[in-house]
């Protein structure tokens, strides 16, 4: 979807917002597979709610990006635009044992600053890719950890009140992968309060995730992390591998050989191949195993 009305292309720029036409989202997403659409960089929080009555009133629909990295976009021309929130410097502020995160934040290196400043607890997130943001919607984890554990306020856009609300974090429930924001809440800040460790002892634990990591995810290669949740008590990744289906492609779309819930695009998937590859592999785990596989990776469809 393009924004090409003169008038509100001025609009736009009176609020402070940054207008880039014709962007592919292959260049936004970790898959490298998405279609093409105009994107609005946002740089003062404070400028969302007028922004968003200026697309409703204009008839134009959007989505909000984070980081890309647990994301599948459709192909060809999107029918809705793209805001994304521009990383403010600085991203992080520590108080004590609080950071103040902007969403737009980069989880690793936030992960990675945190500790130098000797607050740990985030070690499992340190190869977990994309923004806090991101995280945060979705209760990113790994190894054990999750990090609505450590949410004590959230600053968000709220689409239904259409006003920027400050949560406190036991007012959110974080589960498994899943979070009680709704769809269009978009997320701004986040207060994370963080146990006070050695960096010695937070890099270690570090090291040691990394090198698990490194052992069974193919990092390297393009991908959106784990396509399908792992339903209760059991892994998706090693029900696809016991059914022999690693390897198993549609075009470019192609499951890991190294990790089964991983499927990478190998050269110039596109999101019809990748998700009938999706399709395909939900269809043989549910006939083999009687589990119909949640999506983890989210879909954008043109
Ligand atoms: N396994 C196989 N074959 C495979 C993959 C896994 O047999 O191809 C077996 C492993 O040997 C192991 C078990 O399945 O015994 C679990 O595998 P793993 O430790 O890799 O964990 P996972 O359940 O597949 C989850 C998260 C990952 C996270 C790791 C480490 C989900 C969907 N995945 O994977 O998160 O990094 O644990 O904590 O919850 C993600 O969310 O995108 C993601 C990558």
């Amino acid at each position: 979807m393009r924004l090409e009305d003169p008038k509100l292309l001025a609009s736009v720029a009176k609020l402070g917002v940054e207008h880039q036409p014709g962007i592919s989202m292959s260049e936004y997403t970790s898959l490298g597979i998405g279609g093409t659409t105009d994107l609005l960089l946002i740089r003062k929080h404070e400028s969302i709610p007028g922004l968003l009555q200026l697309l409703d009133d204009n008839s134009m629909s959007h989505k909000f990006l984070g980081g890309g990295s647990n994301l599948l976009v459709g192909d060809g021309e999107l029918p809705w635009i793209v805001l994304q929130l521009a990383r403010p410097e600085p991203d992080v502020v520590l108080k004590g044992n609080f950071a103040h995160v902007d969403a737009a934040a980069d989880l690793g290196r936030t992960v990675t600053y945190c500790a130098k400043h000797d607050l740990g607890g985030m070690e499992g997130l340190i190869g977990v890719p994309g923004t806090v943001g991101g995280a945060l919607r979705m209760n990113a984890g790994a190894y054990g950890m999750q990090i609505g554990s450590y949410v004590r306020e959230v600053k968000l856009y709220r689409a239904a009140a259409r006003a920027i609300e400050i949560l406190k974090g036991d007012q959110i429930s974080f589960e498994y992968r899943h979070t009680s924001f709704a769809p269009d809440d978009m997320m701004l800040a986040v207060t994370l309060e963080l146990p006070s460790k050695s960096y010695q002892e937070i890099i270690q634990g570090i090291r040691i995730c990394n090198e698990k990591r490194r052992a069974s995810q193919p990092l390297g290669q393009k991908s959106a992390g784990c396509i399908f949740k792992n339903p209760p008590g059991a892994s998706a990744g090693r029900m696809i591998d016991e059914l022999g289906l690693k390897g198993l492609s549609v075009g470019d779309a192609r499951i890991s050989d190294r990790h089964a819930n991983f499927f990478v695009n190998a050269g110039k998937a596109s999101a019809k191949d990748m998700l009938s590859l999706i399709a395909d592999v939900r269809d043989r785990v549910e006939k083999a195993y009687g589990v119909r596989l949640e999506n983890e990776v989210v879909v954008w469809n043109a």
